[in-house]
């Protein structure tokens, strides 16, 4: 689903942000990315959205190679691709509905069944509620569950999250991790940067990586029934 091999990214101005990665993500996997600030964990989902390209090193997302010149491609892989970005990116004006429609209009399905989707995603994150609130006067754990649902509505193959649990209490942070971490399955892989690594520490068949100025380590953990059974 996802390799890097050997994968750094230097920024214009010669910040070397990651440097030489190697690692690879398999479907359905769940994975956390924890680390401290400017570690590199933006960086690296830039990279699997095709935002930011390797500077040297091979990156492949879902099959796709990952390369400058390459944007029509990168721009189909981004339609299988739900990011939840640290600034939701909402657009303010518009209704909690109309976001959600808006984050499918380039899948060129007819308007139904983007309305169909979008009104399903928002149900399963509780907010069938607030379908005709405008954004601009949610709660910060509404605004992110708009955003969540603008990206899990299409149904992509990989989700990819940048700190959904920031400014939210211990309890709406609970409730996003675990609304994000209930769309895995065998063909949706989650990935989910995040600084509260107390919230985490318990889940079992998960992936942690550990970012470090630019560097990975990676543990993973199996169900411990699976474990088991070996
Ligand atoms: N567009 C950019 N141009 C130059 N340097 C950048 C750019 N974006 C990020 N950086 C630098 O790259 C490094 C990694 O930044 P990144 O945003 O990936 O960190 P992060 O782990 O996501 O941090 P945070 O936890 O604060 O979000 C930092 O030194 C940062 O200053
Ligand atoms: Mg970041």
């Amino acid at each position: 689903m996802i390799e890097l091999a050997g994968v750094s990214l230097k920024y214009p101005d010669g910040t070397l942000a990651l440097k030489g990665i190697d690692l690879e993500i398999g479907s359905g996997e769940l994975i956390f990315i924890t680390g401290p600030s400017g570690s590199g964990k933006t960086s690296l989902l830039k990279l699997l959205m095709g935002m930011e390209y390797p500077t040297s090193g091979a990156l492949r997302v879902l099959g796709q190679p990952i390369v400058k010149g390459q944007e029509s491609r990168i721009r189909r892989l981004r339609k299988r691709i739900g990011p939840v970005f640290q600034e939701f990116r909402l657009i303010q004006g518009r209704t909690v509905l109309e976001n959600v429609m808006m984050g499918m209009r380039f899948l060129g399905l007819p308007n139904r069944q983007i309305k169909q989707s979008a009104q399903s995603a928002l149900v399963r994150l509780g907010l069938e509620h607030k379908t005709k609130s405008r954004v601009g006067n949610l709660s910060w754990g509404e605004a992110q569950r708009v955003a969540i649902a603008r990206a899990v509505a299409r149904r992509p193959r990989l989700i990819l999250a940048d700190e959904p649990t920031g400014n939210l209490d211990h309890d709406n942070a609970l409730i996003i991790l675990d609304l994000l971490t209930s769309f895995r399955d065998t063909n949706t892989t989650v990935i989910i940067t995040t600084h509260a690594t107390h919230l985490i520490e318990h889940q079992q068949d998960a992936a942690f990586i550990r970012m470090n100025d630019g560097n990975v380590t990676v543990e993973r953990r199996r169900k411990a029934h699976e474990e088991c059974l070996v």
